[in-house]
């Protein structure tokens, strides 16, 4: 299978061991083991240290099934299907779903899976390009131009990376009306993760018999070193699902499995810690946009990332280049995401470092333009 090059993975393959100030992280502030088994006031954790590392069970423990349906309204253990990472579970959606012929309509910007795993299957794959001028939500007419009823799959992230826009539920149940009976996809990876209790979702699975919810301990809980992930949805696309599952996954680990377990049953206190740097970062960012005559910026709802607009005739990957060899700051140049003129930033992670790379970065924009 031919696949495009993955921009935003080379990208940080290449330069995030150079960065003295990463900015372009999307993780909030990864969790050690101790961290977690603090937070969830755990002492003695002999049960995993005797178990035998076998495969497990296959399809992930019960345990691990049950706290993860607890973060739905309707979906229960038989409609989830447990994945290495939301990237695998992305991954196999798309190789269960999509065709060589098949139509799909992937919102962009957006993780470069979306759009190029299905592209590498043979799916004509339409891309919607979402917009600051419309609050870089979905416009619902142009997306009704586009639905054909060959359209197989609509595919998007909520709360969306790069840009922090969130869809809530009245939005997103235009979308399934204009879906037209296909399948929605939506990467909830940052599900949660919102500034204010107004911009939490429902899950696309709990209000679409033919949603999908791909997820992952990796964002909302901080930690993206268990690669856990998973699939939600209606049993008859978590049976296709599993049937390619068996030929890349076998089990996920029994030791990732168990402390995903417990991440998740302790779900309030970590994402009462998040939220709180998420709104910390927020800040920090949101005082720095508003005095930085050089970037625009729709602030983000949610997630834990915001584009910004810059003023500079350079590309974002010449601009992302010679800021990091001049100045130590690292983003992710808008161009790996198909929209150049833009940087992502992630702020969620530690706020004097953003604070100190944000003023490095206006010193430097000062004194090139
Ligand atoms: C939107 C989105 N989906 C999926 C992933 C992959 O996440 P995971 O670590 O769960 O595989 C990422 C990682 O940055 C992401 O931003």
């Amino acid at each position: 299978m031919r696949i495009d090059r993955f921009k935003v993975e080379e990208w940080f393959n290449k330069y995030e061991c150079k960065a003295k100030y990463d900015l372009a992280d999307t993780c909030i502030d990864s969790m050690s083991l101790n961290d977690l088994l603090k937070l969830a006031e755990m002492t003695d954790i002999a049960e995993i240290l005797d178990k035998k590392l076998t495969y497990g069970e296959i399809q992930g423990s019960a345990r691990l099934k049950s706290a993860i349906s607890s973060l739905y309204l309707n979906q229960t253990p038989e409609n989830i299907t447990l994945t290495h990472g939301a990237i695998g579970a992305n991954q196999l959606v798309f190789l269960s779903l999509v065709e060589s012929g098949d139509e799909v309509i992937s919102i962009l910007p957006a993780y470069q899976q979306h759009y190029s795993i299905p592209e590498s299957i043979g799916a004509n794959v339409k891309r919607l390009f979402l917009k600051p001028e419309n609050n870089w939500l979905p416009d619902i007419d142009e997306l009704k131009k586009l639905v054909t009823n060959k359209t197989k799959l609509i595919t998007l992230i909520n709360p969306n990376n790069p840009t922090g826009a969130v869809i809530e539920d009245d939005l997103m149940k235009e979308i399934i009306s204009a879906a037209n009976g296909a399948y929605i996809l939506v990467d909830e990876v940052y599900r949660g993760i919102v500034r204010e209790n107004k911009y939490n979702t429902t899950s696309i699975a709990d209000l679409y018999e033919k949603g999908i919810s791909t997820s992952s301990l990796s964002k909302g809980f901080s930690l993206a070193g268990l690669r856990v992930g998973w699939a939600a949805g209606n049993k008859d696309i978590i049976k296709e699902i599993n049937h390619q599952r068996q030929y890349n996954t076998i089990s996920v680990s029994q030791i990732d499995d168990y402390f995903a377990s417990i991440a998740i049953e302790n779900k309030d206190k970590i994402f009462k810690r998040n939220i709180e740097k998420v709104k910390e970062g927020y800040e920090v960012l949101s005082e720095w946009i508003n005095s930085e005559p050089h970037i625009s910026c729709i602030l983000p709802n949610g997630g834990t990332t915001a584009f910004l607009g810059y003023d500079m005739k350079i590309s974002s990957y010449e601009l992302c280049k010679k800021l990091l060899s001049d100045t130590g700051v690292l983003f992710l140049p808008g161009e790996t995401l198909e929209l150049d003129g833009f940087l992502r930033i992630g702020y969620c992670n530690d706020s004097d470092k953003l604070k100190t790379g944000l003023k490095k970065f206006s010193e430097w924009m000062d004194y090139i333009s």
